[in-house]
């Protein structure tokens, strides 16, 4: 097998070196990548605009890390037009604009299905079909029926969705110079590189799956005609990166198992159709530098100075989007048996749930807050006294206040069924000042970086997740100290720039190596 010399193993300290002392992550990879022109390409916009005017930040922790890779690339971006608002601006603008990353600009192009289209690419496939697959959600005894309504959701919306975002990208590739970089980004977009790749031959493609691949076995939910097009989509790119080790695994096989393709483990590549195509673990990470600045902030100040005023003696918090992977309702039943178990914390301790409402408009979703609300008002009810509220929840999004929970809790509660990586656990490893332990389901993709650091928990056992919400208030002072400085550590030393620089390294060393792709 033909071989390309990998680089996803270098050390960080040599990667810094070779970034060299001084020079900016942006500088770092124009040099490395000189004759590339790149594109990100994703469902979301880099920023959005508001209903009520203005613009906002695209939600989800995959495009603030866009955001950044976007920039140190200077990057032209590929979005889909989500929302009434975007087909407005689109409608008056064209479907070309400037948009605003971080410090820079990029030329933001978008791909216009209809709303019924992306209605059925959105809500009926990506979200209730894809994104359960990848976590592993369905109840298989009862679900999924993959039905009429889910073939047809299919066709005409995400293959349709995916076959606009390919047309929008090849359309803008040949409009830059140089060698097309397109890097595209998770499950809503996995037959683009295929598409990409039957227009520009010469293309550098990586697509980047920022959720769980589960074993090729459970692949086998989706019918074949679904399953195969995932997978030879994907195999359209040079590069398919993921969270964990443990996910390139998966896709081997499931490239072995369900294609019948040539896999070579060592290398951790594929062969098809003569090229060779590498499975690569990139665990993302976050800005460590804005971060840190963001919850030194005044408004994340003010928002302490708020909850120091109801801060308990120990504070529990989660901060998740309201996602049934997140595994929000486990949660609150391990609190439950917690204050069972140790009476002895009532009215001394409170779960602060800050929840940000997800995807509202897929039933599913709808239904998990709900649920969640009836087990918080169950609990509350039932153990609540004297003015003392076991759970506090609250619906919204305010990246200050999650800050501010962030750096106060005294343990933090990431119990999700599966997670492609989990940026919470990073960002609260980087942030916390209240000597906090996490407490982190080990089928996280963050787990296998923070393992040393925190109390790791099988999700689906609420004994043992009560047993380390306790261990982790108990906790001795030195302990704690201990672990929280070896989780901030490996958040500091493998932080988004790590993220970036790898793959850039990986990129490099195919483009020197043109004699390995078959055009
Ligand atoms: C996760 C996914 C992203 C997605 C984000 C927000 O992080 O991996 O692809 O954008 O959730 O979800 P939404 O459906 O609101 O874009």
């Amino acid at each position: 097998m033909l071989a390309m010399t990998s680089s996803s193993d270098t050390p960080f300290l040599e990667s810094v070196e070779r970034r060299r002392p001084g020079t900016s992550l942006r500088g770092y990879v124009t040099r490395t990548l000189p004759h590339s022109s790149a594109i990100v390409v994703a469902n979301r916009a880099p920023h959005e605009p508001r209903p009520e005017g203005g613009f906002t930040r695209g939600a989800g922790g995959v495009i603030t890390a866009l955001l950044t890779l976007a920039e140190v690339a200077g990057a032209d971006w590929v979005a889909c037009a989500r929302t009434d608002g975007e087909r407005a601006l689109i409608e008056e603008h064209g479907t070309t604009w400037n948009a605003p990353l971080i410090r820079t600009e990029t030329r933001l192009h978008y791909a216009t299905p209809t709303p019924e289209q992306y209605e059925q690419y959105y809500s009926v496939i990506s979200n209730p079909v894809l994104w359960f697959v990848q976590h592993y959600l369905w109840d298989l005894a009862n679900q999924p029926v993959i039905n009429g309504r889910i073939h047809r959701a299919w066709n005409n919306g995400y293959v349709e969705v995916n076959k606009q975002m390919a047309r929008k990208v090849v359309e803008v590739a040949r409009g830059l110079p140089g060698r097309p970089l397109v890097m595209v980004h998770d499950y809503q977009l996995y037959l683009v590189p295929k598409l990409v790749r039957e227009q520009l031959q010469g293309a550098i493609i990586q697509h980047f799956v920022h959720i769980p691949w589960p074993t090729p076995q459970y692949w086998k939910v989706l019918p074949r005609e679904m399953r195969d097009a995932i997978l030879h989509g994907l195999l359209g790119c040079d590069i398919v990166g993921f969270q964990t080790s443990l996910d390139v695994r998966n896709f081997l096989m499931t490239c072995e198992e369900n294609a019948g393709l040539a896999v070579d483990e060592r290398e951790k590549a594929v062969l098809v159709d003569g090229r060779v195509v590498y499975a690569r673990a990139y665990p993302i990470s976050i800005d460590v530098a804005s971060t840190t600045r963001l919850a030194y902030s005044h408004g994340v100040m003010v928002e302490e100075r708020k909850l120091r005023d109801w801060r308990p003696e120990h504070l529990i918090v989660r901060i998740d989007r309201t996602d049934p992977s997140k595994n929000i309702v486990r949660g609150f039943l391990a609190y439950e048996k917690l204050l069972a178990h140790h009476p002895e914390l009532k009215g001394r301790v409170q779960f602060w749930a800050f929840l940000q409402p997800s995807r509202q408009d897929v039933a599913v979703y709808r239904n998990y807050v709900r649920k969640v609300r009836q087990t918080v008002q169950r609990i509350n009810a039932q153990y609540g006294a004297q003015g003392w509220q076991p759970i506090r929840l609250e619906l919204g999004e305010s990246v200050r206040k999650a800050m501010a929970a962030m750096r106060n809790f005294d343990v933090l509660v990431v119990n999700s069924v599966y997670d492609g990586l989990n940026l919470v656990a990073k960002e609260g490893a980087l942030i916390n000042r209240s000597d906090g332990v996490i407490v982190l389901s080990e089928n996280v993709g963050a787990h296998e970086e923070l393992q040393p650091h925190i109390l790791s928990v099988n999700p689906f056992d609420i004994e043992a997740t009560a047993n380390a919400m306790h261990q982790a208030i108990v906790m001795g002072i030195d302990e704690k100290r201990r672990r929280n400085e070896g989780a901030r550590d490996v958040v500091r030393t493998s932080d988004i720039a790590r993220w970036i620089t790898r793959q850039v390294q990986d990129i490099r060393d195919l483009a020197a190596a043109p004699g390995l792709r078959a055009g």
